[in-house]
């Protein structure tokens, strides 16, 4: 039911915990499972130079923000944005159908946490217009 990369997430996640002087965070939640996620992003120099996760949820949801953080370390804003919760499921090789919402959550937190960013920072960041 679950590939190979989803447990090896859910087991040995990466990324967890807090970064104390992050200048990003975001937190979202769904509203049905009750599951929460909460991002901090460290920015410099418009990189992602640190990015840690805190998820109270499912083992899809901690395997979601595992590789989503992943996917956005290092990277510039811009990428970040792009990132979709398709490719998130798609590094994981997979979710379930009922599955799903819980890579939508990793992709809502890292926009909430880049959105916090922008606000911070009075700037715009071009992707998250539709996103509040
Ligand atoms: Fe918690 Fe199913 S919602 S185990
Ligand atoms: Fe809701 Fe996974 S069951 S985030």
């Amino acid at each position: 039911m679950y590939s190979e990369k989803v447990m090896d997430h859910f087991t040995n996640p990466r990324n967890v915990g807090e970064i104390e002087d992050a200048n990003g965070i975001g937190q979202v939640g769904n509203a049905k499972c009750g599951d929460i996620m909460k991002i901090y992003l460290k920015i410099e120099n418009d990189i992602i130079e640190d990015v840690k996760f805190k998820t109270f949820g499912c083992g899809s949801a901690i395997a979601s923000s595992s590789i989503a953080t992943e996917m956005i370390k290092g990277k510039s804003i811009q990428e970040a944005v792009e990132i979709t919760n398709k490719a998130v499921v798609e590094a994981l090789g997979g979710l379930p159908a009922p599955k799903v919402h819980c890579s939508v959550l990793a992709e809502q937190a890292v926009k909430a946490a880049l959105l916090d960013y922008a606000k911070k920072n009075n700037i715009e960041i071009k992707g998250l217009e539709d996103f509040d």
